[in-house]
């Protein structure tokens, strides 16, 4: 029997952590080729993840360049996939999310008429601008996707309402962050000594890398982290600091030198999952760790005003706070102060999946293919 050829496609950080579960899951299936392509929209970020889950692309675009902007992007990616369609004659295409690698394959592989698979479908903030481009990548996707890989029930219900004929096709599968997670937790605890923490300060763990926050809100961020320092004599801050120039530019030039405030280059997986759970509290504006967090019973405070992951906000371990200097410091410092808040939001819930996710979605593939 022929195997199917089942492509995954992606590029930056955190689609190369969601798929790595699901490319494994691939590997192990004996009726599947597994095709793993990269554009490497991100170089440094997406080769630390390929190490920890020893994957070996197939084929690599090598499209990242220092400060792209969308059009070279989404450009360089369209064709370039298009090339590749050709030459591995793949049965159907996975793509992850909401990123650009994400839109332009899966338009690529429209315009290609090969089926297409999407990975954490159905996300919405229903507003286009936020985050940007995000919003629309995604409904992108989901408009030319054949399969829909929903990681929880309100994303089922987006992609119903969007009206999406073949419900059959809305596979509610979790969230592969967690089978990532909870992989790299049980395998790779690793030793945060070379990031010089002090035991005895409470940990407060920061990122940020949106592009609506890029500029003035990032400031704001960088600000706040200054007061609370000052206020705060028993906490210290860390920074991994994503390789976009110009979130490097704002929060060095802010942050830099700065006592109890640690910068670092971004982490690898492993440090950074470790560094999670010892954190005490984490802010960030980025959508992985909004759902992995929760299920590591840390507060967060999302650097956003609207969020397309309600779920943990329900379980009320997630607030949003924007980017207003002045409400993050005002419920860091309530979150510090206050032993009953901080135990109400340090709850260990799981909203975004059980670690089981990847092989649903491996079910769901040879299903739909009558493999
Ligand atoms: C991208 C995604 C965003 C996702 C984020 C995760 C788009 C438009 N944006 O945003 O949805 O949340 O990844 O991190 O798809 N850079 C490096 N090395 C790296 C990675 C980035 O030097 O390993 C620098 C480069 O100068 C690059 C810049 O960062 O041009 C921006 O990268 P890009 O992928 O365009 O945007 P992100 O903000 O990372
Ligand atoms: N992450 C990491 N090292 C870091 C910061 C984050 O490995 O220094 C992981 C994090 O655990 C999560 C993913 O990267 O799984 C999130 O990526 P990012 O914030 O870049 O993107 P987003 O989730 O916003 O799309």
């Amino acid at each position: 029997m022929d195997k199917l050829k089942v492509m995954s496609v992606f590029g930056t950080r955190p689609e190369a952590i969601k798929m790595a579960p699901v490319v494994q899951a691939l590997e192990n299936n004996v009726k599947i080729q597994s095709i793993v392509c990269t554009t490497a929209q991100h170089r440094q970020m997406l080769d630390q993840v390929l190490e920890l889950f020893k994957i070996t692309p197939n084929y690599d675009l090598n499209i990242m360049k220092n400060n792209q902007d969308l059009w070279t992007l989404t450009s360089d990616i369209l064709l370039n996939m298009k090339n590749i369609f050709e030459k591995a004659k793949p049965d159907i295409i996975l793509v992850h999310g909401d990123t650009t690698t994400a839109s332009a394959t899966a338009l690529s592989a429209f315009y290609a008429k090969i089926p297409i698979g999407h990975v954490e479908a159905g996300l919405r903030t229903f507003n286009k601008f936020y985050p940007f481009p995000e919003e629309i990548n995604r409904v992108i996707v989901d408009a030319v996707s054949s399969l829909y890989f929903a990681p929880t029930k309100n994303s089922v219900q987006n992609l119903v309402k969007s009206g999406i004929k073949n419900e059959d096709n809305i596979i509610l599968t979790g969230n592969t962050v967690i089978d990532a997670l909870l992989y790299t937790v049980n395998n790779h605890e690793t030793n945060l000594d070379q990031l010089n923490l002090n035991p005895n300060l409470k940990t407060i763990l920061i990122t940020s890398h949106r592009r609506e926050n890029l500029g003035k809100p990032l400031e704001e961020i960088c600000k706040a982290i200054i007061e609370l320092v000052k206020q705060n004599k028993n906490i210290q801050i860390i920074y991994p600091v994503h390789l976009n120039p110009n979130v490097r530019q704002t929060v060095f030039s802010i942050l830099k030198n700065k006592e109890r405030i640690i910068l670092t280059d971004p982490l690898e997986y492993a440090p950074f999952a470790t560094l999670m759970k010892k954190a005490d509290i984490i802010l960030t504006d980025s959508g992985g760790i909004q759902e992995e967090a929760p299920s590591l019973g840390k507060p967060v405070l999302v650097l956003r005003d609207e969020t397309e992951r309600p779920e943990a906000l329900e379980y009320g371990t997630v607030k949003l706070v924007g980017t207003n200097k002045e409400k993050i410091i005002d419920t860091i410092n309530h979150l510090l102060n206050s032993k009953e808040e901080y135990n109400k939001m340090a709850t260990a819930i799981n909203p975004y999946g059980d670690g089981l996710a990847s092989q649903r979605i491996v079910d769901a593939i040879l299903k739909h293919f009558n493999k």
